[in-house]
């Protein structure tokens, strides 16, 4: 089940980030899908201070494919732009990463590998609009309708 938040300004995405934050648990997949500049980056600095991460340690892998910041937990965030074929030794590395359940992944241009997922991971589409980027979230529907309610809670939060 997909939902479509809006054309969200980056205060918004922070929001966004608390909300999507508090249903994430150890061995969660994160998939972040949308072209160059759409923010997938940025809502992983909106993240990781959530867990205890400092936000300045936020920066895309650039020789490895995959960072690791230690927080309350552990975030991996791995970042497949450069990834040009598939890499055998790198994916049992991300199968070893996901059986452990120790930590939450988080992983930018993640349709490169787009059979290699579970189903039932949490997606978020970036793209962009006037003046932000909109974020559609795809997800088990239980886990959407909580995202929803809250989105809503927050926003009339937000007008008081
Ligand atoms: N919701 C938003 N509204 C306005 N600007 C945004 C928003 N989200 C991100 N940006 C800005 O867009 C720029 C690019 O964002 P970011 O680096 O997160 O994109 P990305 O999807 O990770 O790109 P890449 O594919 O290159 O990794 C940044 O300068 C960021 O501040
Ligand atoms: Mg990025």
């Amino acid at each position: 089940m997909k939902y479509h938040f809006g054309c969200l300004k980056e205060n918004e995405l922070k929001l966004l980030a608390g909300i999507i934050f508090e249903e994430l648990k150890n061995g969660d997949l994160v998939l972040l899908i949308g072209q160059l500049g759409s923010g997938k980056t940025t809502f992983v600095k909106y993240l990781a201070p959530l867990f205890g991460v400092d936000q300045q340690k936020v920066r895309s892998p650039s020789f490895s494919l995959i960072n690791i910041y230690s927080g309350n937990t552990i975030l991996y965030h791995v970042d497949l732009y450069r990834l040009e074929k598939i890499d055998e030794e790198f994916l049992m590395e991300l199968e070893e990463i996901l059986e452990q359940k120790n930590g939450i992944i988080l992983v930018e241009w993640a349709d490169k590998l787009e059979k290699f997922w579970p189903k039932d991971c949490l997606r978020l589409y970036f793209d962009y609009c006037q003046h932000g980027r909109t974020v559609q979230i795809e997800v088990k529907i239980d886990i959407l309708k909580k995202l929803v309610s809250r989105w809503s809670d927050c926003l009339q939060n937000s007008k008081n």
